[in-house]
C-alpha cells in the first residue's frame, strides 16, 4: 500500500436539536465571550434563535457577526476579525453554509495572530494558535466542518485558499433540524457539490487513499439515495440527516484526497459571474467527467456500483450509467443546466479558461491533464 496520511475534525456530533443546546455543551469550558459568525440569510430564517436563547439562559455572553456574504471577500474576513477583537471573543462559532464556516475559521485563526490574511494563503503558511472553534453546517454541502481549507474571494474575481490543519475545528456539530427549511434549489446545488467532492476525491490523482475511498463511496451512496427526497420533501428529517452526513463524509474524503478539474473549472464561473459554488460545480460536472473518462473509467464504474447496486455490465457501460445519471440530475432537481442560463456567453470562455489554468492547486489532482485548449473545449461543452 502506498503510504498516506489522513486528518479530520477530532470531535463530531450528529444529533437533532443539538444546536439549540450548544451553550450547555460549552458551559464547562468557561468562555466569557462567544461570537457566532453567520450570514444575513441564515439570520433571517430565525434558526439561530434557540441557540441564542440557550446562551442567554446560561448567562454566557454571546454576539452575532452576520456580515458574511456568499464566497466571502477579504474585507468581510477583516471586519469579522476586528469585531472578534473588539469584543474580546474567546470562542468562535461558524453557523451557516460554507461561506459562514470558512469565514469563522479564518476569524478564529487570525484574531490573535501576528499574521495578516495575505500571509496565510496557500498550504501550511499559517502559524500560531487559533481561538476555540465550533462549526455548525446549515447546508449539506461543502463539508467545510471537516476540511482544513477556507476559501476567500480576493480582489474582484479571484478565489484563494488557506490550507492549514489549524482550520480544522474543535467540534463539528451536525444538526439536521437546521437544514429542514433549506430551499429546494440550494439543497440541489449544495448536494451536487457534495457529490462532486466524493467523486473527485475518489478519482484524485495525487493523494487518493483507502480511507478517503471508503468515505467517498459511503458519501455518494447517501447523497444519491436522498437528494431527490431532500429537494422534493424538505421536511423529511431522515433524508436531511443523510444528506448532512453524506456531505460530511465527502468533506473528510476530499480534505485528504483533494478535488480536481470540476472545481478548477467551476471556480472562475463562481468568481466572475457570482454563480453559487454548488451550482457552478454542477454546471461543469458532466463535461469534465466525460473528458476524464479516458483515464478514470474504471473508477467511475466502481462509483456506479454504489449508486446503482443492482447494475451489471462492463466497466464501460457502468461508468456510462453513472455519467448519464449525473447529467440528468440538474434537470431532475430543477436547477440550471447550462452556462448560458447563468448569463455566460461564448465570448467569456477565453477568460474563464485562462482563470481555470491558474487553479494549479486543483488541476494537479485531476485524473487527466487539462491544458488551456481542453479548458476552452470544456466550457464550450458546458455552454
Ligand atoms: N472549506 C471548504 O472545504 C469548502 C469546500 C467547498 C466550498 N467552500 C466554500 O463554501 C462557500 C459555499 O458554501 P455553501 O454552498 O454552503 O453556500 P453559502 O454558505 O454561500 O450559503 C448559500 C445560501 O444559503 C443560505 N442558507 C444557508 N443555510 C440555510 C438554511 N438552513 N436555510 C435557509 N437558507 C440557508 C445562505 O443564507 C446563503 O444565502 C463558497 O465560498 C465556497 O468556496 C468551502
Ligand atoms: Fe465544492
Amino acid at each position: 500500500m502506498k503510504a498516506f496520511e489522513f486528518h479530520t475534525t477530532k470531535s463530531i456530533t450528529v444529533e437533532r436539536g443539538a444546536a439549540a443546546r450548544l451553550a450547555e455543551r460549552l458551559r464547562d469550558l468557561d468562555y466569557k465571550s462567544v461570537m457566532i459568525v453567520t450570514d444575513a440569510g441564515v439570520l433571517q430564517t430565525g434558526l439561530l434563535e434557540p441557540t441564542l436563547r440557550n446562551f442567554a439562559e446560561l448567562g454566557i455572553a454571546v454576539s452575532v457577526f452576520s456580515e458574511v456574504v456568499a464566497d466571502p471577500p477579504e474585507a468581510v474576513i477583516q471586519q469579522g476579525i476586528y469585531a472578534a477583537q473588539q469584543q474580546q471573543a474567546d470562542c468562535i462559532i461558524g453557523f451557516g453554509g460554507g461561506s459562514s464556516m470558512d469565514a469563522a475559521k479564518l476569524i478564529a485563526l487570525l484574531c490573535h495572530s501576528e499574521q495578516a490574511l495575505c500571509d496565510v494563503y496557500g498550504v501550511n503558511a499559517a502559524t500560531g494558535q487559533r481561538l476555540p472553534l465550533v462549526l455548525i453546517p446549515t447546508t449539506a454541502g461543502t463539508g467545510s466542518e471537516v476540511t482544513a481549507i477556507a476559501i476567500v474571494t480576493t480582489g474582484k474575481n479571484e478565489k484563494k485558499g488557506v490550507v492549514s490543519p489549524l482550520l480544522l475545528p474543535d467540534l463539528a456539530l451536525l444538526d439536521a433540524e437546521l437544514t429542514l427549511g433549506l430551499p429546494s434549489h440550494v439543497t440541489a446545488a449544495t448536494g451536487i457539490d457534495a457529490m462532486v467532492h466524493a467523486i473527485e476525491a475518489f478519482t484524485s490523482k495525487r493523494l487518493k487513499n483507502p480511507i478517503s475511498d471508503s468515505l467517498a463511496k459511503d458519501a455518494l451512496r447517501l447523497l444519491s439515495a436522498n437528494i431527490h427526497t431532500a429537494c422534493q420533501h424538505g421536511e423529511n428529517i431522515q433524508a436531511r440527516e443523510n444528506m448532512l452526513l453524506g456531505s460530511c463524509l465527502a468533506g473528510m474524503a476530499f480534505a485528504n484526497a483533494p478535488v480536481g478539474g470540476v472545481h478548477a473549472l467551476a471556480y472562475p464561473v463562481g468568481a466572475r459571474f457570482h454563480v453559487p459554488h454548488g451550482l457552478s460545480n454542477s454546471l461543469m460536472l458532466d463535461a469534465v467527467l466525460r473528458f476524464n473518462l479516458r483515464d478514470a473509467e474504471h473508477l467511475y464504474a466502481e462509483l456506479a456500483d454504489v449508486v446503482f447496486p443492482a447494475v451489471v455490465g462492463t466497466p464501460q457501460s457502468r461508468a456510462a450509467s453513472l455519467l448519464n445519471y449525473l447529467k440528468d440530475l440538474p434537470e431532475d432537481l430543477g436547477i440550471a443546466q447550462s452556462l448560458r442560463e447563468v448569463g455566460i456567453s461564448e465570448s467569456d470562455i477565453p477568460l474563464l479558461a485562462e482563470d481555470a489554468m491558474k487553479q494549479t492547486r486543483l488541476l494537479i489532482n485531476n485524473p487527466r491533464e487539462i491544458h488551456l485548449s481542453d479548458a476552452i473545449a470544456l466550457y464550450k461543452e458546458a455552454l
